[in-house]
């Protein structure tokens, strides 16, 4: 027998067949990414119902060296959560752990385990009126524990920040079947460096986390939605600017091209709010008097159109206008593959007033380069965060993203260093941009991680393949 048939003989046997999965049909559908750019072969879809059983499954892998691909709502955008070609490895879905083990209404705290989704736990929490601060496209599908281990982003972080800033602690199955326990809600506790904070944006790479102690908000009483139209980024930038200076309740400021809308228009059947050649989507949120922000936006948009900067504006006048606007900006991932076809994906940062200038560089310089190819961004500009698509266009061909599409990737990354910036901003490195972080790394950066992986992960069976080059 094979390491990795006494592997499964040996889970089979002590955690049965309903956390064992080997039928290749029920495998299938996890070994693909969400963008359908990865495809590999696993040996079992593991799917453990408690903690205790994870650290069974962490203890044979060692013992057989059988890799762990720790798998959420399979939603990455990096290639993290799916298995290499070589069908060694196992899939570790968390998707089986997910109750809420106890909701704190006094501390606004939940503790969940992590395969909870966030779009469930969102629901659990508004019969408290509370909620985590995080939305994404994919919150149908999403984990609480695959958002922490990607320290996820989304229309949010201007106001809260990443997942990483509400995680108040873990639990998590290290090497050895060990567990680390931070979930006590403890306000201070100085011995040593939070190890726990390894897990966070950690991708896998150190083990596996069971459950999350996250800090929430209360629901807003307050709700006020904007969608308006400006000339340029930099407008946009001066309009954020304009609004910040007159309220601190603006949780969104999602930038959106014309031609991003166009494909959102063309394939997702949505209304287009306004003409413009760019959008931009404000949200504000607060605890006034309900209407009070949508007074406080009328206001702040009424001047803005006066001074130029912005060109029109539609203020959301009730919940259901407002939840189509944002359906409009959540569909534009999957609208833009469905209209655009193939396109280099760009998750880049730069300093948040430097985004105008670092787009049009890069517009600039690749549209010059590569006659025929597109370059458009969407997204967090509040952030400094936009996903920046290079479209093929009629230089499609099979193979394209490999070749030309990687030569422009590299271009894309020197101009987002050149600028300050971080070639991922949200979605991590997987497998997707592991090359490219090994060659633009700073090398105390990667050094510190190899040393790290080394140490947490010495039979190296936690993801590999992903992230640390
Ligand atoms: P998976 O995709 O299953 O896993 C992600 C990574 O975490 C993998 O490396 C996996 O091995 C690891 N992992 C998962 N669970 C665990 C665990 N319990 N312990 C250890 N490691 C684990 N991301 C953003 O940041 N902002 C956005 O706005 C955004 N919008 C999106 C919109 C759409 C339509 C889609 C499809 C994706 C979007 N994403 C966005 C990317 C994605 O949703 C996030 O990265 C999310 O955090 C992944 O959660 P998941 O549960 O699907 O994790
Ligand atoms: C988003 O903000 O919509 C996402 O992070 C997905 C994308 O990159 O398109
Ligand atoms: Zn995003």
């Amino acid at each position: 027998m094979s390491a990795s048939d006494d592997f499964l003989l040996e889970l089979t046997t002590t955690l049965g067949d309903k956390a064992v999965v080997i039928d290749p049909a029920d495998i299938d559908a996890w070994t693909t990414d969400w963008r359908g750019r990865w495809t590999g072969k696993a040996i079992a879809l593991l799917q453990p119902a408690t903690t205790a059983e994870v650290q069974a499954i962490v203890r044979a892998a060692e013992a057989h060296g059988v890799p762990l691909v720790p798998q959420g709502g399979n939603t990455s955008m990096v290639g993290g959560a799916t298995p290499d070609d070589s069908g060694s490895a196992a899939i570790l879905s968390l998707r089986r752990m997910k109750a809420v083990r106890r909701i704190d209404p006094a501390t606004r705290q939940v503790v969940a385990e992590a395969g909870l989704v966030l779009e469930a736990m969102q629901a659990l929490l508004a019969d408290e009126g509370l909620r985590l601060p995080l939305d994404l496209g994919a919150r149908g599908s999403a984990t609480i524990g695959g958002l922490a281990s990607t320290n996820a982003g989304g229309t949010e972080v201007l106001r809260h920040g990443t997942m990483g800033q509400m995680v108040v602690g873990l639990e998590a199955v290290l090497s050895g079947g060990e567990i680390l326990d931070t979930l006590s809600p403890l306000k201070k506790d100085n011995r040593g460096p939070r190890v726990d904070r390894l897990l966070i944006g950690g991708e896998g790479q150190f083990g596996i986390i069971t459950a999350l102690r996250l800090q929430l908000a209360p629901v807003p009483r307050d709700r006020a939605t904007a969608w308006v139209g400006v000339k340029t980024p930099q407008a946009a930038l001066d309009l954020l600017r304009f609004a910040e200076a007159r309220t601190d309740a603006i949780e969104g400021f999602e930038l959106i091209p014309d031609d991003v809308l166009d494909a959102a228009v063309a394939v997702m059947g949505v209304q287009r709010p306004l003409e413009a050649p760019w959008h931009v989507l404000i949200e504000a949120k607060g605890d006034g008097a309900p209407g009070t922000l949508t007074a406080t936006l009328e206001g702040l948009l009424a001047d803005a159109l006066e001074r130029g900067l912005a060109t029109d504006a539609v203020i959301a006048r009730a919940e259901a206008q407002a939840d189509a606007f944002w359906h409009i900006r959540h569909s534009l991932s999957e609208a833009e593959k469905k209209h655009y076809g193939m396109a280099g994906s760009h998750d880049i940062s730069v300093p948040v007033d430097a985004m105008p200038a670092f787009l049009d560089a890069v517009k600039g310089w690749v549209e010059g380069q590569w006659p025929g190819v597109s370059v458009s961004g969407y997204g967090h500009l509040g952030d400094g965060n936009i996903h920046l698509h290079v479209r093929a266009m009629e230089r499609a061909w099979q193979g394209w993203r490999d070749n030309e599409g990687a030569a422009i990737e590299q271009v894309v990354h020197d101009m987002v260093v050149d600028h300050g910036g971080s070639i991922s901003a949200e979605h991590g490195i997987g497998q997707m941009k592991r090359g490219e972080f090994a060659r633009l790394g700073d090398p105390a950066r990667l050094q510190t991680l190899k040393a790290l992986k080394a140490a947490m992960d010495p039979e190296g069976i936690f993801n590999p393949g992903k992230l640390i080059p």
